[in-house]
């Protein structure tokens, strides 16, 4: 939010928003006009929902980020939190390009590491490099210019705080039936922390001019 300095007069894109929740906290914060869009159903139905009474400057959709249903020039901002992972990288940041204004950003939060059962020994750690990323080379391919800052301790301090809370709501989790999220929350962030230990998981946000 200070990076990129967003206030009302912005025209946001979050790509992969899920439920919405960032999407909303952003707006709630600087009144910045913000479109979500998801391909689950459900989430931007849960969306959708939430937020009915702040329609003036949120709205949900249904949508694919590989084909964006939107004109040319049509954004400021292409927010893409942990959403980059499920997509044809070099289709979406094609579509970026198009619905993004002319010196318009994306801000991507971005996680790249060792894939499960990958051996050690054979995982190189330049990969976790902000330049040395899948989505790094799809950007350097596309010449769009890029910053980055490093969220890798972020991350794993983050996942400690997150198994610590899945520890606490776990008999909450086992009196709802519902201990497979409690094992799905707690693996997660145990997987996050030991990859950062081993030195095979890194972080980072990436502003890149569009
Ligand atoms: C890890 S979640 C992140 C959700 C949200 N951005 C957040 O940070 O809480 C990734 C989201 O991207 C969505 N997604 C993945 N690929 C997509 C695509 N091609 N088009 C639209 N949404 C996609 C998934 O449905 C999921 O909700």
């Amino acid at each position: 939010m200070d990076l990129t300095r967003l206030d009302a007069t912005h025209h946001v894109l979050d790509l992969g928003c899920g439920n919405g929740m960032i999407a909303e906290y952003l707006s709630d914060r600087t009144g910045a006009h913000i479109v979500g869009i998801d391909f689950i159903e459900e989430a931007i139905e849960h969306a959708q929902v939430r937020t009915a009474r702040k329609r003036n400057r949120l709205e949900f959709e249904v949508g694919d980020m590989a084909l964006l249903d939107f004109g040319a020039e049509s954004f400021d901002l292409v927010l893409a939190i942990d959403a980059l992972y499920f997509t044809d990288l070099e289709q979406t940041v094609k579509e970026i390009r198009r619905v993004a204004r002319p010196g318009g950003i994306l801000a991507a939060f971005y996680s790249y590491g060792r894939l499960p059962g990958e051996p050690l020994e054979s995982f190189s750690e330049l990969v976790l490099r902000p330049e040395g990323t899948p989505l790094a080379h799809v950007l350097n391919k596309a010449g769009l210019p890029y910053r980055t800052w490093d969220y890798t301790q972020a991350d794993y301090l983050h996942a400690r705080h997150k198994r610590q809370i899945a520890k606490a709501l776990k008999p909450l989790f086992e009196a709802e039936g519902n201990l497979f999220l409690y094992e799905n929350h707690a693996g997660e962030a145990a997987g996050v922390m030991e990859a950062i230990e081993a030195r095979a998981h890194s972080r980072y946000l990436y502003l890149v001019n569009l």
